[in-house]
């Protein structure tokens, strides 16, 4: 007997998939629990999937920086101690007994990380893998702080333990237990632990560590810290380094560790800027730039000012790098700030890349005040 073809027929028996298909999960008989795991060969088919995908949309992704800047080696490494680690386990720390049972399981790369191009970390990192619990980076437009990631990943399996430690944990790696989460900070103090949570990427002094890895927060105003530390929690300022931190601490913490930084010393070492620019960035603070409608910085950034609204935050002495990168975050639309920000985002927007550079060296050269 043979069936003829038509149309009709075709349309028939895909109709007839779709229904049994629908049957079939409305049936409930589909075991969707995580116990027993894949078949060998659908794991390989949903990796093999993962892979390709993987590397065609990093073929988008722009040149890295220079990722072996070890001030971005630091931030990702900070990060990483706690956004990743319980999940993917790290020199020297197993992953997460829990997350074994997840499925897929997270990969350990305490045992072994495979190898990407730098390209196709940061896609991974950025974006997340569906079907996985791989999560997506939670601010998306600061792509700076995803190549921070792809930095540690770059370097990871050639850290040892201890060089890992001193990383991720900063000062706090000798006073916590490896593979615990710093938190050893005086019983008596409600904020004790939040604070070596901040201290293991800002020094409990404020002035941080691994050259301009980390903004100096010793001695900024106690009311723009707190101000800044909200808008971090609620994501209004966008960093997905700093949130967590942030988001964890809870608001009464927030305002004792902000008392605490604001009454810290600030000692910053100014790095040598030559004149020429130095002089270019003075008078822009100092006068503005009135073509480009650019009101004087010290109107608001300087001592008087401060002494007026001290929910501003004082510039001076603070690392050139962070203040470049927070006016070049403003311009592309990747900042946001305190309940202010917006008066600054307008600055910002008329600076030139120049005007950027000096104007950030002069602040950080004027030291302390
Ligand atoms: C909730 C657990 C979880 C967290 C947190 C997590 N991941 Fe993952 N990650 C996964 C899972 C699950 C996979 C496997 C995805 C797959 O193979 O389809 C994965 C895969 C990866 C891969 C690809 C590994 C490979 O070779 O297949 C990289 C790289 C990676 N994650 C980096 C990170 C980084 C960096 C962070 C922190 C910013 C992070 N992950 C946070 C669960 C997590
Ligand atoms: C994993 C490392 C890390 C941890 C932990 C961390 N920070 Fe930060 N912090 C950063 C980075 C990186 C930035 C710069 C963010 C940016 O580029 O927007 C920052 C920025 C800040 C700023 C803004 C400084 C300014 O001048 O606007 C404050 C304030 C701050 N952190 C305070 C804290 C406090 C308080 C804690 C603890 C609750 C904490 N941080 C925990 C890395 C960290
Ligand atoms: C009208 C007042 C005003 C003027 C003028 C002004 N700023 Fe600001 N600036 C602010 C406010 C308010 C903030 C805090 C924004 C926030 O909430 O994050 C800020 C923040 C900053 C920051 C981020 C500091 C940090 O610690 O993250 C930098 C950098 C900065 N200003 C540079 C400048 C420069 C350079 C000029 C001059 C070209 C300037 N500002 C002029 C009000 C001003």
């Amino acid at each position: 007997m043979t069936i003829r073809l038509t149309w009709r027929r075709i349309g028939i028996a895909v109709a007839a998939l779709i229904l049994g298909g629908l049957l079939f999960a409305w049936s409930g008989l589909f075991y969707i629990g995580a116990t027993g795991g894949h078949w060998g060969v659908t794991n390989w088919f949903l990796h093999w999937v993962m892979q390709n995908s993987v590397r065609t949309y990093a073929l988008q992704v722009e040149a890295p920086p220079d990722l072996g800047d070890p001030a971005l080696l630091a931030r990702g490494a900070g990060h990483y101690a706690t956004g990743c680690a319980p999940c993917h386990g790290a020199p020297g720390e197993k992953q997460n007994p829990v997350v074994a049972h997840s499925l897929p399981a997270p990969p350990d790369f305490s045992e072994r990380l495979d190898d990407w191009s730098p390209q196709q970390f940061f896609q991974i990192v950025q974006h997340g893998v569906r079907y996985s619990g791989m999560p997506a980076w939670p601010k998306p437009e600061r792509r700076d702080e995803v190549w921070s990631l792809v930095a540690l990943l770059e370097a990871l399996p050639s850290l040892s333990p201890g060089e890992y430690r001193r990383l991720a944990h900063g000062e706090e790696a000798a006073r916590s237990a490896p593979g615990g989460s710093a938190a050893l900070g005086g019983l008596s103090d409600p904020a004790g632990p939040v604070l070596a949570d901040c201290a293991r990427c800002h020094n409990r002094d404020g002035l941080g560590r691994d050259g301009d890895a980390f903004p100096i927060i010793a001695g900024q105003s106690e009311a723009y810290l707190l101000d800044t530390l909200r808008a971090f929690a609620d994501g209004r300022r966008h960093s997905g380094i700093m949130q967590p931190p942030a988001a964890r601490a809870g608001d009464e913490a927030l305002r004792a560790v902000a008392a605490h930084y604001a009454a810290q010393p600030r000692a910053p070492a100014p790095a040598p800027a030559d004149p020429e620019l130095l002089a270019q960035g003075e008078r822009i603070a100092r006068e503005g730039i009135p073509a480009q409608q650019v009101p004087a910085c010290l109107s608001c950034h300087g001592d008087d000012a401060l002494r007026r609204n001290p929910s501003w935050p004082r510039l001076d002495g603070q690392h050139a790098g962070y203040l470049r990168r927070q006016l070049e975050a403003w311009q592309a639309g990747a900042r946001g700030g305190g309940s202010r920000h917006i008066l600054m985002q307008t600055v910002a927007d008329r600076l030139t890349p120049d005007q950027v550079g000096a104007v950030s060296a002069w602040f950080a050269a004027r030291g302390v005040r």
